[in-house]
């Protein structure tokens, strides 16, 4: 009876061993996605040769006479006399012609080839100006 009585009280013990709750399992946080910032930042391309260069067109005569620009650079000549002048290619590697630009009237044009523009105004031939361009 002893030896009943001690297996009960063993088994006992097992099934109380056996029925103990198990540790709650460790929650890990979510892995965050670090998003690097240079994905979604677009490039901005800066051209060489992308300036903008101005002429006045005054007293009968283009202000600076010369001037030195890089491929791809943009020359603005605006017009503030009272008296319609031109801008029209004589030599170069290519040849435009703004049309008599009346006072307050502006012309550009961008240079892709390089080399020395020479240009006149129609109406008046002795009205010189020079765009070189590297
Ligand atoms: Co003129």
């Amino acid at each position: 009876m002893v030896m009943k009585k001690i297996f009960a009280f063993m088994a006992l013990l097992f099934l109380l061993v056996a029925c103990k709750p198990e540790p709650a399992p460790v929650v890990q946080p979510p892995v965050q996605t670090i998003v690097q910032p240079s994905e979604t930042i677009e490039k901005i391309e800066i051209k060489p040769g992308s300036q903008i260069f101005n002429v006045d067109i005054k007293d009968f005569s283009y202000q600076p006479a010369v001037v030195k620009v890089r491929v791809g650079d943009t020359v603005v000549w605006t017009q503030v006399d009272k008296i319609s002048h031109t801008v029209t290619i004589v030599s170069g590697p290519e040849s435009f012609d703004s049309g008599l630009l009346k006072e307050g009237q502006a012309f550009s044009y961008t240079f892709t080839k390089p080399g020395e523009y020479g240009y006149k105004c129609t109406p008046h031939p002795n009205m010189r100006g020079k765009v070189i361009v590297e």
